[in-house]
């Protein structure tokens, strides 16, 4: 079971910052996905689908996603707005005002949950919600992959970041921590690659299929622009995750075309047959 994670998509129409290029690299990260060996079993997009929330814009997103032979399961970011969403997307994903549910992928469970509140930039995690994920991570023990738009820890970019004492952030690590099966948080929203521990699991974001930010880990002065470089014309990025029978194993993608420096030819046959009599002894 291969699960690739594509997210801040920030699909937009006419109008719209970025509306062609956002269109462009997603239907180029869509084509790497697809030519993929093996290729991925399900896709999941992890929020800020759209710029501005638009039905025009989830309608345009639609027909991408259907365009593509994958089953593409979303989570909404603080780009979106539920009631358009859900006017062209399916309402089977919502329980109550939460796009929030669970899907079997394999070995693994992945449970979506909604960090949206409209209106903010931030994330949000009621107590309403602890309740709802802990009471459906009590339901199996199967490893679980927690997907999510806002990354519920630190994450050093100043002017994305959460922080450790965020009243939603306390609440959803609260949770979190209760349930050892949960062997991976993954997000978006600060449109670069990164990891660190949570909560005894570990926490991915991965990079934008949209513009990334600027890789800048020094404060900022709200009191001060220093004119730094906030978002980057960095190819789109995906990441890939697959249970080995212990944990979960992500890989970065990047999308483009790049040079082969080396392939599978004689002279490297002769050592993957070392490599495979190593393993074998
Ligand atoms: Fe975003
Ligand atoms: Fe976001």
């Amino acid at each position: 079971m291969l699960i690739a994670q594509i997210t801040d998509l920030h699909i937009g129409v006419d109008g719209d910052i970025g509306a062609k290029d956002n269109y462009k690299r997603l239907q180029k990260t869509l084509e790497t996905l697809e030519n993929l060996h093996p290729r991925p079993d399900l896709v999941l997009a992890t929020g800020d689908l759209t710029e501005t929330g638009s039905i025009d814009a989830y309608r345009l997103l639609k027909r991408m996603f259907e365009a593509t032979p994958f089953e593409i399961w979303p989570c909404l970011g603080n780009h979106d707005r539920r009631y358009p969403f859900r006017k062209i997307f399916s309402s089977h994903l919502f329980d109550g005002d939460h796009v929030r549910y669970a899907v079997d992928a394999g070995d693994m469970r992945i449970v979506v949950v909604d960090t949206l509140s409209e209106g903010a930039h931030g994330g949000s995690f009621s107590s309403e919600q602890a309740e709802w994920l802990d009471d459906l991570l009590a339901q199996s023990d199967r490893p679980t992959i927690i997907a999510q738009h806002h990354p519920p820890a630190y994450t050093g970019i100043a002017w994305m970041t959460a922080h450790a004492d965020d009243p939603w952030v306390t609440r959803f690590r609260d949770v979190v921590s209760k349930h050892s099966h949960v062997k991976k948080i993954i997000a978006g929203h600060i449109h670069r690659q990164m990891e660190r521990p949570f909560a005894g699991a570990s926490l991915v974001v991965s990079g934008a299929t949209a513009a990334q930010l600027n890789l800048d880990l020094s404060p900022m002065d709200p009191q001060h622009h220093d004119g730094r470089p906030l978002v980057v014309n960095e190819p789109p990025a995906f990441t890939l995750h697959f249970w080995d029978g212990e944990e979960v194993v992500s890989h970065r993608g990047v999308v483009g075309n790049f040079d082969t420096l080396l392939d599978y030819n004689a002279s490297m046959q002769s050592k993957m047959v070392d490599v495979y009599k190593v393993k074998a002894e």
